[in-house]
């Protein structure tokens, strides 16, 4: 497949438009529970699960000052604003959680939507989680959890420098320190 390249964006975790806020947040939703959706397996979390939570969830997941969540639009998208975040198509998703320490941060939710798929938008998903880590803290070390046979996604990981660290149960934990 061809490599178009992609950018990615941390979404904003307020907007002063009322409704372009709760256009944010339904576009949030939607995706989140499409990934849920389109892979089943792949999320400690599931579809009937998230399905349920109302609007004040999502919010405070946007909201969240410990969680930035990145999503990757093709190149040539405005960054950065909310009308970019809604006008653009998502192509992947992921959120970088920091773990209450602010010594590490745990990638979760990571999702390509399938047409998007072995182009690299999830490669550029990981870059973007560092580089947010990197703004947030010098040295973070990043973590994630993966199911042991999700094949695509532990060689997206370990390609991003991440190793396996602890392999003894169907997921695995693995962990990437970041750069000084
Ligand atoms: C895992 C996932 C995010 C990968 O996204 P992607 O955009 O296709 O990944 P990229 O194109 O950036 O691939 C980067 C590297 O990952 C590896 N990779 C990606 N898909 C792969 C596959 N199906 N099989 C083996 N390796 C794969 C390759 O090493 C690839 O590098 P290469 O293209 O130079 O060979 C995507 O398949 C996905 O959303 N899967 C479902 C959700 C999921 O499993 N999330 C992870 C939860 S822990």
């Amino acid at each position: 497949m061809t490599r178009r390249p992609c950018r990615t964006f941390a979404l904003p975790r307020q907007c002063a438009s009322a409704p372009a806020w709760t256009a944010l947040i339904d576009k949030f939703r939607a995706f989140r529970l499409e990934a849920l959706r389109t892979s089943p397996t792949a999320f400690t979390s599931s579809l009937e699960r998230e399905q349920a939570f109302g609007r004040d969830v999502w919010e405070e997941r946007l909201r969240n000052p410990g969680a930035t969540i990145v999503v990757a639009v093709e190149e040539g998208v405005e960054t950065d604003a909310v009308d970019a975040a809604l006008q653009s198509e998502w192509l992947g998703m992921a959120a970088l959680i920091a773990a209450q320490d602010g010594a590490a941060a745990w990638l979760n939710g990571v999702f390509v939507t399938p047409a998007a798929r072995h182009r690299g938008v999830g490669s550029a998903l990981l870059k973007g989680c560092l580089r947010e880590g990197s703004a947030l803290r010098a040295g973070l070390l990043y973590q994630v959890m993966v199911s042991a046979d999700n094949v695509a996604a532990i060689k997206l990981y370990e390609k991003a420098g991440f190793v396996i660290c602890d392999d003894e149960s169907e997921s695995l934990r693995m962990e990437r320190v970041a750069e000084c």
